[in-house]
């Protein structure tokens, strides 16, 4: 990992999703977390203050310094709070031994976001649930021709992150059955701003 990615990117990723837009989002993802959470792409702990006081939170980023910045910023009253240096690719946590699995702005920026996805579902129990808040491909033609063009030199200046995956279908590919979900664009410019909200569960 190269000196941006390791003390540059976290930090501007920070200031880029603290953005109060985004609260609303990230207020509605986490109201059904239930039991043993895992949060994947946890990034600076953007989302801390808004699970419930109850709950076991297990954040896992592959970012030291992302997750420095959580660290350093807990003031929440989480019943406990663990932190895992690591890639979703290879989760290192038990078969079946998550109740629910949490991803915010994140599938679009995992290298093999398939292989994570296996991951994610085999750490999942068979009756836990996936809650996402994603953006991704649009539906609409010309917005996602640009989504196209843009990602190849996108994905360089913002972390790998990808503009056109088609997240609901990558989750369904993966071997869940989707519950609920959202879509349509929240404000900004359109080849960014595409967002996939929903909930999974295995098949
Ligand atoms: C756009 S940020 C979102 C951060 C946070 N989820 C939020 O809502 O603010 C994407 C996050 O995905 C993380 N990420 C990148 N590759 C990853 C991987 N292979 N496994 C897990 N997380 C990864 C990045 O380090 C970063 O924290």
């Amino acid at each position: 990992m190269g000196l941006y990615a390791r003390a540059i990117l976290p930090r501007l990723i920070h200031a880029g999703m603290r953005q109060e837009l985004f609260l609303p989002y990230r207020q509605r993802l986490v109201l059904e977390a239930e039991g043993r959470v895992l949060e994947i792409g946890f990034g600076s702990g953007l989302n801390m203050p808004h699970y419930a006081t109850t709950l076991a939170v297990i954040g896992l980023d592959p970012s030291h310094l992302a997750l420095s910045m959580a660290r350093n910023s807990a003031q929440t009253g989480l019943r406990s709070i663990g932190l895992l240096e690591a890639s979703a690719e290879t989760i290192p946590l038990a078969r079946h031994s998550v109740d629910t699995i949490v991803s915010a702005w994140t599938m679009c920026s995992i290298p093999d976001v398939a292989r994570a996805l296996g991951e994610v579902r085999r750490v999942l129990k068979p009756s836990g649930r996936l809650l996402f808040v994603e953006h991704g491909r649009s539906p609409d033609a010309s917005v996602a021709k640009w989504q196209d063009r843009l990602t190849p030199i996108w994905k360089h200046v913002a972390g790998g992150c990808h503009l056109n995956r088609a997240v609901s279908a990558l989750v369904e590919q993966a071997g869940f059955r989707i519950e609920r979900l959202e879509t349509g664009y929240m404000t900004g410019p359109r080849p960014l701003t595409f967002m996939y909200e929903g909930c999974a569960r295995p098949q």
